[in-house]
Parts: C-alpha cells; structure tokens; sequence
C-alpha cells in the first residue's frame, strides 16, 4: 500500500481513539487542524486533484453521497455556528486557498469538511475557556459533539471512499 496513505489511515485511527479516551478537544483540535488535514492538502490531494479519474469514486462512495443527500449533515453544525455568529462571537480565520482546488474539483467535498472542522475547531478554542461559557452558555458542548461527529464521518468517508481511490490513483 502507498506510504502516505498508510500514514493517513494510521492518523485516522490515532483521532479516532484519542475520541474514545476523550483526551482534550484542543489536544484531537491540534492534531486534526496542525498535523493531519496540512498533511493531507499538501501531500495527497494535491498528487490526486488533476487525476482524470478522481471522478469515479471507491465502492462506498455512492452510499455517502446518497447519505449526505438524504440527512444533510453539515446542516447542524452550520446553524449552531450561525446562531453563535448573530450573538456577537468572533468568526474563523478564513481557511488557507489552494491552488489545485476548484468548485468542480471532487476534492471540493473533503475539502468543505476541513474547512466546516476548521471553522467548528476555532470556536471551541474560545469556547473552552469557562468564563466564555457563562457568557455562551451550553455551546462548547454542541460543537464538541458537532466537531466529533463531523469527523467521524469524515474519516468513515475518507478510509471507504477517497483513499480507496487514491491507493488506485497512485499505485
Ligand atoms: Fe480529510
Ligand atoms: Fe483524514
């Protein structure tokens, strides 16, 4: 199997039980945000993103899709963070750009997850301090649980999906 992708899966599972032995979120935030996702846009995507056959897709890749059509999962997290906006908290930073990302891009979709997680991720840095939780009260937890949730999906996605394609693409 391709290295990096080996890494990449490694990493996933590495997240994955630092959730299951809730470690602190700004420790799984630090690892998601600085180390893995970086290694992921500036190692993998890029090697893929002008693959012709990027478009075909792994063997669960039509049931994500199809499950994200039907439940629209970033709908949640995306009004928590809006309401969280019209009461005055700060927004994100704007995610980094790319030069080999477009809209039709298939890596348009992962890539709107680690900018969701990003923009999720910022949020709990603030929240986590519990001064601002008097002030913004039970938010910390609805985000945490949103930032989880979101990457669980992701990585099921990613490990089923993209990195499957990925191992074919490079190989
Ligand atoms: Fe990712
Ligand atoms: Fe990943």
């Amino acid at each position: 199997m391709n290295a990096l992708l080996e890494k990449l899966r490694h990493e996933h599972q590495i997240i994955l039980r630092m959730f299951e032995e809730q470690v602190s979120i700004l420790e799984i935030i630090h690892f998601v945000e600085k180390v893995h996702h970086p290694l992921e846009e500036q190692d993998l995507f890029p090697a893929v993103a002008g693959h012709a056959l990027l478009r075909e897709g792994g063997p669960l890749c039509t049931f994500f899709r199809g499950m994200e059509l039907d439940l629209n999962p970033q709908e949640g997290p995306r009004q928590h963070l809006q309401k969280l906006y019209e009461k005055g908290f700060p927004k994100a930073s704007a995610y980094p750009r790319f030069d080999w990302l477009n809209s039709q891009n298939p890596l348009s979709l992962p890539m709107e997850e680690h900018e969701l997680g990003h923009e999720i991720a910022e949020a709990l840095k603030i929240l986590v301090n519990p001064d601002m939780q008097k002030i913004y009260p039970g938010d910390f937890e609805v985000l945490k649980t949103d930032y989880e949730n979101l990457l669980r999906r992701h990585i099921a996605k990613e490990d089923g999906c993209l990195f499957v394609l990925c191992e074919k693409l490079l190989s």
